[in-house]
Parts: C-alpha cells; structure tokens; sequence
C-alpha cells in the first residue's frame, strides 16, 4: 500500500462526528496515520470519566460531588499499534471502559455539562497545534468549530450495530437485537441532549458508510484533505 504523509508545516485539524458505529473511530485511526497525525477518540475521554465515577458509587445526577471530584480524574490516551490504551489514574481501563456497564451508563454522563466543559477544555488542547483526527459527537459543531475538515459519518443501525457486536469482549452477554435497542436508545439521548446534543455542522460533510469498505473510507477523507495540505503518495 503506498504510504502518505503531510508536510509539518501545513497541518490541519479534521474532525469525525456521528452516531455510535459509524465506523469513526476505526476511520479516524487510519486516517491519522496516513496523515502521520495523532487520533483523538473523545468518546474514550466520556467513557473513562463513567467508569471512574461509577467505581466510585457517584452517580450522574449527583452533580455536585461529581464536580467535587473532577479535578481528581487523569485520563492518558496511549496510542498502539492496535488502537490505544486508556489509563485513568494510573490504572489500565482499556477493556472496562468497552464494558456492557458503561455502555448503559456513559450517556447520562456525558449530559453533565460540568464534565462536558473541563473534557472539551482538554480535547481543544490537544488541538491547539493541529495535526488532529478527533472523533466524537460534538467535535465539528463545538470543541473544534474551526476544524478544516469535518465529516460527519453515519451508517443504518443494523449495520452500526453488527460492527460494535464484533468490537465488543462480551459477546455472549448480549444478542444483536438488544443491541439495536441499545444503540437507537444511546442515539436518541445523544441527540436529544440540551448541551452539545449530536448534530452535523452545517459545513460538515455527510458520509453514510453502510455500503462502504474502511479503505473507501478512508480515501474520501484523505482527499478532502488534499485542498489543504499537501499530501504526498
Ligand atoms: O463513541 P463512543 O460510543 O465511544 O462514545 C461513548 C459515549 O460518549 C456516547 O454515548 C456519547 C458520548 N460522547 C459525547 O457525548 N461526546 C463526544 N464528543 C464523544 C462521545
């Protein structure tokens, strides 16, 4: 396959949003490394903040003490070759934060508009000198308006769904069809959400997936990328 990178001096931000499954997080690490960018995964951030707080008995409604303790929360995103590794305080969560608890839960917390705030603060840091592939649901309308590149990506739900089944550690514990139910319930509380709900920007490209291969993908991104930097096959 030929390699591409960009030069260092004309790096750009590109910014993925869509529901869960989409494929973003997969299409954004590939991405990033054509690019020889670094990939941001915000959805981790929301999931490692779940985890952390229900290990800790404190629940999303109790504002209060969760803010309390917000400060506390270290989050590290370490790429690898196959993906990233997420240690939240010093503890290795990578496959608990994937787990079929905080996929029930992680909605609710990402409606907390305090986590919201100081979680957005650190992702617009990671951006702040570009060369960014950063996912989630808010990207392209608020952490990073300014992104030149935005996509926002989706897929049908039986087929978002079908790739998260394949994704996930615990297979045995769930069937396709609960897993549907609970895709189409994290869809609906992500859009309806008062603060930051899941939007396409208005200059965000629309990029529906489900009759398309991860290196199709790939490629439509990579060259709306190219009337911005130079990128070299
Ligand atoms: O992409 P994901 O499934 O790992 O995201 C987990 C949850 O985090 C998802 O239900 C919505 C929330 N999220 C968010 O509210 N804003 C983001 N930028 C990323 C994820």
């Amino acid at each position: 396959m030929a390699s591409t990178t960009s030069t260092s001096t004309d790096r750009i931000n590109i910014a993925i949003d869509g529901p869960a499954g989409a494929g973003k997080s997969t299409i954004a690490r590939r991405v990033a490394e054509r690019l020889s960018y670094v990939y941001v995964d915000t959805g981790a951030m929301y999931r490692a903040a779940t985890w952390y707080f229900g290990q800790r008995g404190i629940e999303p409604e109790d504002e209060e003490k969760l803010l309390q303790m917000l400060p506390d929360l270290v989050i590290e995103l370490i790429p690898e070759p196959d993906g990233q590794r997420v240690v939240i305080n010093g503890q290795d969560a990578t496959d608990e934060i994937r787990s079929i608890k905080v996929n029930a839960k992680v909605s609710r917390y990402a409606q907390v508009e305090g986590l919201r705030s100081r979680l957005v603060a650190l992702q617009r840091q990671m951006a702040l000198r570009k060369g960014v592939v950063m996912d989630g649901r808010d990207i392209g309308t608020t952490v990073l308006p300014d992104a030149e590149v935005k996509v926002f990506m989706t897929a049908s739900v039986e087929e978002r769904a079908r790739r998260r089944f394949n994704e996930m550690k615990e297979q045995d514990q769930i069937t396709m069809e609960q897993l549907i139910q609970d895709m189409a319930r994290r869809d609906r509380l992500d859009q309806e959400r008062e603060i930051s709900p899941l939007r396409q920007a208005e200059d965000a490209v629309l990029l529906d997936t489900t009759n398309l291969n991860l290196e199709e993908v790939v490629n439509v991104i990579i060259s709306m990328c190219r009337s911005f930097v130079r990128v070299r096959e």
